[in-house]
């Protein structure tokens, strides 16, 4: 392979609704979980919320004014399904697909490949309230007549479609942390609500496929691949136990259509394995062959050990960005993540592993045999802004080492789609509020005119679109 990625690789970047949209009770838009769990004290960063966020709502022709400035090859987004369905079904919001139809029409103008997310954590509050959202079978028929509402809206339009964003990461975090609404603990529920979303996806994709609209379909899971942190035989279990029952648990069910046989068991002997039907197997293997990608986002390793069953459970993250508070945290009896000294880590303590991704890619289309796009990769960064302008060198050297990681694994046979970069400008982050900063494009969230400033990793970025990569591949091109 030549230096260059091929043409028509997409080079994207992406963001998703509630962290930059604003607006929130605009035109008709209903409640979300999140519209209301911001308001609860002390679970967001110093009470963060994106009630106005990058207000993109309002200024998207800007943003996108900017895409074609640096020459963004694909803008992934992700629609609010309170928009389009205030109450979460039922009657349809015209001024909500009005939006997004406006937005896919500017990118298109533009030259920019709308990939659209029909799912990015936004649940609509009337369906959790109705029946506690993901805990109930019923969210899966819902969750398809949403996404057919787009289908029948964009098809035509929008090729790339996302079905679910990180539905191992809302599960984790909303079930088993209490770090996500609706702020649960308990693990057997974060299985449950973990299969139901295996289900809606698989159903959307056999609608989409029955249905006939044109284009590719998958959903997008954060991949973390593992590693152990010695040759002993105690942290080599714990590495396998760590896939069986989180990376190939995760995965095989979208993309395999059932679990892996360990996980199973194990969490079965537990006593909180989901329930699984005949009938969920069969739609669940009909999927995973129908399924086009397999969208991954990556931002770190992990590295794994021994957990004894009286050892770490599943901790608290770094949300204040002072590094150096990486906690050990697992599952006990199964593994516990460590920290890793060959490794650097960000101030917010994620390990920085480009060769991570392409072992990531590499193990993943070995397991699955189907394309995959990166929908997301990023480092978030506390960044300064001096005289107009933001020297964000560790951004570039991060996403040029990852992109590197990418071209290594094309090398390696691996079907690679194209690589979104997380984020266009900057955003809210969920729990860390707007001081992690992840965009190429710097917003100054304490003016309130919000002003749009290019960083120097957009300069980067531009460059590597131009060059389809090449300018990556040499450390003097730096
Ligand atoms: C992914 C999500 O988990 O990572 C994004 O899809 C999120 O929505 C991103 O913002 C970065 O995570 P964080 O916690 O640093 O904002």
């Amino acid at each position: 392979m030549s230096d260059r990625f091929k043409e028509n690789f997409l080079f994207g970047s992406a963001s998703a609704a509630y962290q930059v949209e604003g607006a929130y009770q605009e035109d008709g838009k209903g409640i979300s979980i999140w519209d209301n769990w911001v308001k609860i004290d002390g679970k967001t960063f110093r009470g963060t919320n994106g009630e106005v966020a990058a207000d993109h709502y309002h200024r998207f022709k800007e943003d996108v004014m900017l895409m074609k400035e640096m020459g963004l090859k694909a803008y992934r987004f992700s629609v609010s399904w309170t928009r389009i369905l205030p109450d979460g079904k039922g009657g349809i919001e015209k001024k909500g697909l009005d939006f997004y139809e406006e937005l896919i029409d500017e990118l298109i103008r533009n030259d920019i490949e709308p990939v659209l997310t029909i799912y990015h954590w936004d649940l609509p509050q009337k369906l959790q309230d109705e029946y506690e959202g993901w805990e109930s079978r019923q969210i899966i028929d819902d969750f398809a007549a949403y996404a057919k509402v787009l289908f029948e809206a964009f098809s035509g339009k929008v090729k790339y479609w996302i079905i679910n964003n990180e539905p191992n990461i809302f599960t984790q975090l909303g079930y088993l942390m209490e770090l996500h609404p609706p702020g649960k603990k308990d693990m057997a529920t974060y299985l449950k609500t973990y299969h139901h979303t295996a289900l809606a996806h698989a159903k959307v994709v056999k609608i989409f496929k029955e249905g006939g609209y044109s284009g590719f379909i998958g959903s997008s899971i954060a991949y973390t691949p593992g590693y152990s942190a010695s040759d002993s035989e105690e942290d080599k279990e714990a590495l396998r136990r760590y896939y069986e029952t989180v990376n190939w648990w995760i995965m095989d069910i979208y993309y395999k259509g059932e679990y892996p046989k360990w996980g199973f068991k194990e969490f079965t002997r537990r006593g909180i394995a989901p329930e699984v039907t005949e009938e969920d197997m069969v739609l669940l293997k009909e999927a995973a062959s129908l399924a086009d990608f397999i969208g991954i986002n990556y931002y770190q390793s992990a590295t794994l050990a021994n957990n004894p069953v009286d050892g770490v459970s599943l901790g608290e993250f770094n949300v204040t960005g002072e590094k150096g508070n990486f906690k050990e945290s697992g599952v006990p009896g199964l593994y516990r993540q460590v920290y890793n000294p060959n490794l650097e880590y960000t101030d917010w303590d994620w390990a920085i592993d480009p060769d991570g991704l392409r072992h990531a890619l590499v193990e993943i289309t070995e397991r699955y045999h189907k394309p995959i796009l990166i929908s997301e990769n990023g480092i978030g960064a506390f960044d300064e802004i001096e005289d107009e302008k933001i020297h964000d060198d560790y951004r570039i050297e991060y996403i040029r080492s990852h992109i590197r990681a990418c071209h290594d694994a094309i090398e390696e046979g691996v079907d690679l789609w194209g690589y979104c970069t997380w984020s266009f400008t900057d955003l809210l982050s969920w729990l860390n509020g707007y001081q992690k900063r992840y965009g190429f494009v710097f917003i100054d969230f304490e003016k309130n005119d919000l002003p749009r400033i290019k960083k120097d990793s957009f300069e980067f970025y531009k460059e590597v679109i131009r060059t389809r990569g090449q300018n990556c591949m040499n450390e003097e091109n730096l």
